[in-house]
C-alpha cells in the first residue's frame, strides 16, 4: 500500500480524539468527526465544460460563499484529455487516456462502449469505493454515448442509486430524459435539465442519508455545456448538428445583460497564433463576435442555476447534520475557449483555456479561504478521493494524492522535489461549436501531445501535433501563449532561430521537454508521477531546473530520441505514434536521433 504523509497529516486533522489541539479544531471551527466510528462522505460536483480563464467562477456568488472561502482551490489543475468522456474516464480511473484507451466521444475509440469494452465498467472509482464500504450515487451525465437504447447493456458498474442523463437528450437542455437505477427512461420535456437534475440530487441525498453507511454522491449537471437540440440529432441530415449557446434556466435568461468574453491578448488576434489548423484561422468578424459573446452570457446565465445547487446541497448537508462530516469537490471535466486564437466555441486544445479546470474542495481538515498553485491533474482525483476516505491505494493509479492541508502544500512546495508537469492528450478531429462552427468545416486532425510545465522560475507549455509541428510557450511573457518559440515559416520544424529561454538555448530546454513528454505520452504509475526520477534513477533530478545542469547535455541532446508521429490517427495506434518508451528499461525503440529530427 502506498501511503503518502499527506494521509498521516490528514488522518490526523480529520480524527478526533482527546489530545486534538484547539488549533486542530480550530481549521474549520467544528467539531471534527472521527473517521474509525464515522467515515467522512463527498459530495462531488461535476460540471460540464466549465472555464477558469474565462472567469466562469466570478458569475457564482454562491460557490464563493460556500466552496471557496469555506475550502481549498487548487488554481493550477488540469485535465489531460480536454473532451468530456476520455477526461471522465481518466478522473473515474485515475489512469491517463493512453492507459484507459477511451479517447473519444463515440465508438469505435470511445464513449460508454469503449468503457465497457475496455473491462472499466467492472474496474473504477464507484466499483473500489463499494468495495471500501461506501454506498455510491450518481446523478446526470455519466459518459458520452450512453444513451436510451444501451443503458442497460449493461448498466453502469458500482452503483447503489443514479438517476443518469441519456443521450440523444443529455444536452437538450428543455427535454431531458432520466433513467433511474434499472427503470426505463423517462421524458423530462418541458422541465429544465439543472432543476430537475438537483431534484434528483436531494432524491439521492436523502436514500444515502437514510441508508447506514457513508456515501460518495456524484452530482453531474450538464451547465453550462452548449445546447444539443434532439429534434436536429435525429431529423437528417445528421451533418448540421448545431451545438448552440447553452440554455439558462427562465429565471436567470436577462442577467448579465452587457458582459462580454474578456478582451485578453489572445481574444481574436490580428495575428494568427497557435500551429496546424488552428494557425489557418481566419480572424473573426463582427457580427461572429457579438454572437460568441451572447453564447458566454449564456454560458454564465446556464452557471446560475448550478450555482443554486451548490447553495441547495449545502443546506441539505446542514439540515442532515453531517456537512461537517462530508468533503464537497467541485470541477469539470474539461476547460472551454470562445475567441481566442479565432478559435470558435469549443475544446479539445492543448492551450490553458481548455486544460485549466476548477478544482475547489470544502471538508474537514481542509483549509477555509486557501488558494494555491500546486499542480494537480485528473489523474490524481481518484487516488485523492482514496486518501481522503482512508483507502489504500492503487499500484495502477497514473496520479498521486493531492496536497490537501496547508502543511502537506507546504511541504509539496519546499521539497525541492516539487510536482511540475501535467501530460496532455488528444486524438481524432477537433470540432468547434456554435452556429459559425459546427458541421460547417472539414475535419481538422487534433492528435497532438504536450507538456504543462509550471514550477519554480517557469511557467511552460510544450507541444507536439501529428503532423510534427511543435510549439512553446513561455507563459510568464505571454499568459495568452500567442508566441511560439518553435514556429517557423517555412515548415513543421523546431526553430533554428538563436533564441533564448530562462537564460539558455531554447534547443536545450526542448531537449529535456521533449524526453519527459516521451516518457509521459505512454506512461504507466509512478512513471506518470515522478517521470524525472525514471530519467535519473540515482535520484538527483526531480525538476526540469536539476535536468537543465550541463552534467546532462548529452543525455539529452545527444543519446535521446526524439517524439514524433508517422500519420495522424483518429485513435490511439501505437504504430502511427513513432518511437516508444518501454517502461521496464527504458529503451527508446526505433528512434531519430536529435540531428535527425532537427
Ligand atoms: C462573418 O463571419 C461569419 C463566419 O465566418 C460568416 O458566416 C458571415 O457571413 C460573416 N459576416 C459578414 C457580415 O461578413
Ligand atoms: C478570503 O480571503 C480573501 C483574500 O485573502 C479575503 O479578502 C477575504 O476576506 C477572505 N474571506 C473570508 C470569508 O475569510
Ligand atoms: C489528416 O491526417 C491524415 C493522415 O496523416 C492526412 O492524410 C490528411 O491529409 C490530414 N487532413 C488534414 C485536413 O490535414
Ligand atoms: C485502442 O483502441 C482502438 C480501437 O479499438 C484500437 O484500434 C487500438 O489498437 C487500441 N490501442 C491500443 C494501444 O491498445
Amino acid at each position: 500500500m502506498r501511503q503518502s504523509f499527506l494521509s498521516a497529516a490528514l488522518l490526523a486533522a480529520v480524527a478526533v480524539n482527546s489530545t486534538a489541539t484547539p488549533d486542530q479544531h480550530a481549521l474549520n471551527n467544528t467539531p471534527l468527526p472521527d473517521r474509525e466510528t464515522q467515515r467522512p462522505n463527498v459530495v462531488f460536483i461535476l460540471t460540464d465544460d466549465q472555464d477558469v480563464h474565462l472567469d466562469s467562477l466570478e458569475y457564482m456568488p454562491l460557490l464563493r460563499k460556500h466552496l471557496i472561502e469555506k475550502g481549498t482551490q487548487f488554481t493550477k489543475h488540469y485535465c489531460t484529455t480536454a473532451v468530456c468522456c476520455p477526461s471522465r474516464v481518466t478522473l473515474w480511473t485515475g489512469k491517463a487516456a493512453h492507459n484507459t484507451n477511451v479517447t473519444d466521444v463515440s465508438p469505435p475509440y470511445g464513449g460508454y462502449p469503449k468503457f465497457v469494452s475496455q473491462g472499466l465498467n467492472k474496474n473504477y472509482l464507484p466499483v473500489w469505493l463499494q468495495q471500501a464500504g461506501y454506498n455510491t450515487y450518481y446523478t446526470g451525465k455519466l459518459f458520452n454515448a450512453h444513451t436510451i437504447l444501451n443503458y442497460f447493456a449493461p448498466f453502469p458498474g458500482g452503483f447503489t442509486g443514479t438517476e443518469f442523463l441519456l443521450d440523444p437528450h443529455t444536452y437538450d437542455y428543455m427535454n431531458s430524459v432520466f433513467q433511474r437505477n434499472k427503470l426505463p427512461p423517462v421524458s423530462h420535456k418541458g422541465e429544465y435539465s439543472t432543476d430537475v437534475l438537483t431534484k434528483k440530487a436531494y432524491g439521492l441525498l436523502a436514500e444515502a442519508v437514510k441508508a447506514d453507511k457513508p456515501f460518495f454522491l456524484t452530482l453531474a449537471p450538464i451547465g453550462p455545456h452548449s445546447n444539443i437540440n434532439v429534434k436536429d440529432l435525429l431529423t437528417p441530415p445528421f451533418g448540421g448538428i448545431v451545438f448552440d449557446a447553452p440554455i439558462p434556466a427562465k429565471r436567470h435568461e436577462n442577467l448579465f445583460p452587457d458582459v462580454k468574453v474578456p478582451r485578453t491578448a489572445n481574444f481574436n488576434p490580428d495575428s494568427p497564433s497557435g500551429a496546424n489548423w488552428v494557425r489557418e484561422l481566419k480572424q473573426l468578424n463582427e457580427t461572429n463576435i457579438e454572437y460568441i459573446d451572447h453564447f458566454y452570457r449564456s454560458r454564465l446565465r446556464a452557471l446560475q442555476a448550478v450555482d443554486e445547487l451548490v447553495e441547495g446541497v449545502i443546506a441539505k448537508l446542514e439540515d442532515y447534520g453531517i456537512l461537517d462530516n462530508t468533503y464537497i469537490v467541485y470541477s469539470s471535466d474539461n476547460g472551454f475557449h470562445i475567441g481566442q486564437h479565432r478559435l470558435q466555441p469549443g475544446k479539445s486544445c492543448g492551450y490553458e483555456e481548455d486544460i485549466n479546470v476548477p478544482l475547489i474542495i470544502r471538508g474537514p481538515g481542509i483549509s477555509a479561504n486557501l488558494t494555491t498553485d500546486v499542480v494537480s491533474t485528473h489523474t490524481d482525483l481518484a487516488p485523492t478521493f482514496f486518501e481522503l476516505l482512508g483507502i489504500p491505494l492503487r499500484d495502477d493509479f497514473d496520479g498521486t494524492p493531492i496536497p490537501l492541508t496547508k502543511e502537506a502544500i507546504a511541504q509539496a512546495k519546499n521539497s525541492g522535489t516539487r510536482r511540475e508537469h501535467v501530460g496532455v492528450e488528444y486524438w481524432g478531429i477537433a470540432g468547434g461549436e456554435g452556429i459559425y462552427d459546427s458541421g460547417l468545416v472539414g475535419p481538422r486532425n487534433n492528435t497532438y501531445k504536450s507538456i504543462r510545465l509550471y514550477g519554480e522560475g517557469y511557467n511552460l507549455y510544450y507541444s507536439t501535433w501529428c503532423s510534427n509541428e511543435h510549439e512553446l510557450y513561455n507563459l510568464d511573457d505571454d499568459p495568452g501563449q500567442l508566441n511560439n518559440l518553435l514556429f517557423e515559416e517555412d515548415g513543421p520544424k523546431p526553430s533554428t532561430k538563436p533564441l533564448t529561454l530562462l537564460g539558455y538555448p531554447v534547443s536545450k530546454i526542448v531537449a529535456r521537454l521533449d524526453t519527459l513528454l516521451f516518457l509521459l505520452k505512454s506512461c504507466k504509475g509512478q512513471v506518470c508521477v515522478k517521470p524525472w526520477e525514471k530519467l535519473h534513477p540515482e535520484g538527483d533530478v526531480h525538476t526540469l531546473k536539476d535536468a537543465l545542469s550541463s552534467n546532462f547535455d548529452n543525455f539529452y541532446e545527444i543519446e535521446q530520441t526524439r517524439v514524433s508521429f508517422t500519420t495522424c490517427q483518429p485513435g490511439y495506434i501505437i504504430s502511427a505514434e513513432g518511437p516508444q518508451f518501454d517502461q521496464d528499461g527504458l529503451i527508446f525503440r526505433d528512434g531519430l536521433s536529435w540531428d535527425q529530427w532537427t
